[in-house]
C-alpha cells in the first residue's frame, strides 16, 4: 500500500473508511481533513476515471505541505493539473458555502477523519504537545485569533475548570484551574514547558503514580478543543454533509476520543429517527422521517495488527451512514 511520501501521518482505519464509502470511479467526493493526504490519495485512485475530489483543510501549511509533495506523485500532480483534485483552504464548518461557491450541488461520499496529524502535534511552534516545546498556540488555522495562551492567561478560573472538565474530562480540573490562576499572577504562562510543569506540580503525587497516561494530556486536549471550537464546528460538519449527500450517498467520521464520537452517535441517531410522537399516539403526527440509514450500529475499530503499527490509531472509531 502507497501511502503519501513526506509525511510522518500514517492513516488510520484506511481501507475500513474508503470501503465504507463505496466509491467507484466517476464519483464526486469530500474529503473534509486532508493532513497528510493518505485518504485523499486512496478516494482519489478510486473515482478515477471521471470522478474527482474536493479535499479540505484548515491548516494551510498542511494544504501546502500537500501540494508540494503531490508535485513527485504522478497521479496527485496530474490530478491537481486536471481539477479532478481540489484542496480548499477552509474549515469543514463551512463545507456547505465552499461546494455551493464551486458550484457543486451534491457530492456521493464525504470522510472526515478528525483531530490532528503526527504532522501538526510533532511541529513544537504549533504548540499541541506537552513532549514539545513551543509556543501557547494550539491554532489549527493560524488566521484565528483565540490562542491556547490567551485562554490561560486571561479566562476566569472558572472558565478554566469548566473547559478542563467539559473538554478534557479532567477531574483535577478545579486544582489545575487554580494552580494556572497562581502561576501566571506570578509571569504570564507563555510556553508548552511552563504549563506542562504548573499541572505536574498541580496533580496530587498519590495519583500521579498511579496514572497510565501523562498528567498534563487532558488538559492540553481540552485547550485544543477550546481554541479551535471542535465540537461546534464539527456539529455544524455533520448537519451539512448530510445535507449534501446524494440520495444513497455515504458519510464516514473517524474519531479519537469520546467527546466527539458521542456528538457524531448522537446526531447520526437523531438522523436516522423516524416518528418522535407520544407512543400513546394512535396516528403519528409529526411526520418526520429517516433522513439516514446507520452503516455502523457499533463503531469500526482498527485490528490489533493496525494498533501495533501505527499506536496513535489505537483510539479510533470509525461510524458511517448512508442518506436516504
Ligand atoms: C487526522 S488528520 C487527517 C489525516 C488524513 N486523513 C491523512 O490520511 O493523512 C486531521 C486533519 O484535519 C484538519 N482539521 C481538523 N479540524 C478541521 C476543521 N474544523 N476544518 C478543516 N480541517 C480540519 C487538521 O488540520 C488535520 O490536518
Amino acid at each position: 500500500m502507497k501511502y503519501m511520501e513526506g509525511t510522518r501521518h500514517i492513516p488510520v482505519l484506511l481501507q475500513e473508511a474508503v470501503d465504507l464509502l463505496r466509491v467507484s470511479p466517476g464519483a464526486t467526493v469530500v474529503d473534509a481533513t486532508l493532513g497528510g493526504g493518505g485518504h485523499t490519495r486512496e478516494l482519489l485512485r478510486r473515482v478515477l476515471p471521471g470522478g474527482r475530489v474536493i479535499a479540505f483543510d484548515a491548516d494551510r501549511d498542511a494544504i501546502e505541505r500537500f501540494r508540494e509533495r503531490a508535485q513527485s506523485d504522478t497521479m496527485l500532480k496530474q490530478a491537481l493539473a486536471d481539477g479532478s483534485l481540489m484542496l480548499e483552504h477552509k474549515n469543514y464548518a463551512s463545507v456547505g458555502e465552499a461546494l455551493e461557491q464551486l458550484g457543486i450541488g451534491s457530492v456521493d461520499a464525504m470522510l472526515a477523519d478528525l483531530g490532528f496529524s503526527s504532522d501538526q502535534i510533532e511541529a513544537g511552534e504549533r504548540g499541541f504537545s506537552f513532549l514539545q516545546s513551543g509556543p501557547l498556540d494550539m491554532r489549527l488555522d493560524q488566521e484565528t485569533e483565540l490562542t491556547a495562551e490567551k485562554i490561560v492567561n486571561t479566562f476566569s478560573p472558572e472558565d478554566i475548570e469548566r473547559i478542563l472538565r467539559e473538554y478534557g474530562d479532567e477531574r483535577e480540573s478545579r486544582r489545575i484551574a487554580r494552580a494556572i490562576g497562581a502561576a501566571r499572577e506570578e509571569q504570564p504562562i507563555t510556553t508548552t514547558d511552563a504549563l506542562r510543569t504548573i499541572i505536574e506540580h498541580a496533580y496530587p503525587k498519590s495519583k500521579r503514580y498511579r496514572m497510565k497516561i501523562h498528567p498534563a494530556t487532558k488538559t492540553f486536549q481540552a485547550l485544543r478543543i477550546a481554541v479551535n471550537q471542535e465540537f461546534e464546528r464539527l456539529d455544524a460538519f455533520l448537519a451539512a454533509a448530510i445535507e449534501r449527500l446524494k440520495q444513497g450517498g455515504r458519510l464516514a467520521v473517524i474519531t479519537f476520543h469520546s467527546g466527539e464520537d458521542g456528538l457524531v452517535k448522537r446526531r447520526f441517531k437523531e438522523q436516522a429517527r423516524g416518528c418522535v410522537c407520544p407512543p400513546e399516539f394512535p396516528l403519528c403526527r409529526c411526520g418526520r422521517t429517516p433522513r439516514i440509514r446507520i452503516l455502523t450500529k457499533k463503531p469500526l475499530l482498527p485490528s490489533e495488527q493496525e494498533i501495533r503499527d501505527n499506536p496513535r490509531s489505537r483510539s479510533a472509531k470509525l461510524r458511517g451512514i448512508e442518506k436516504l
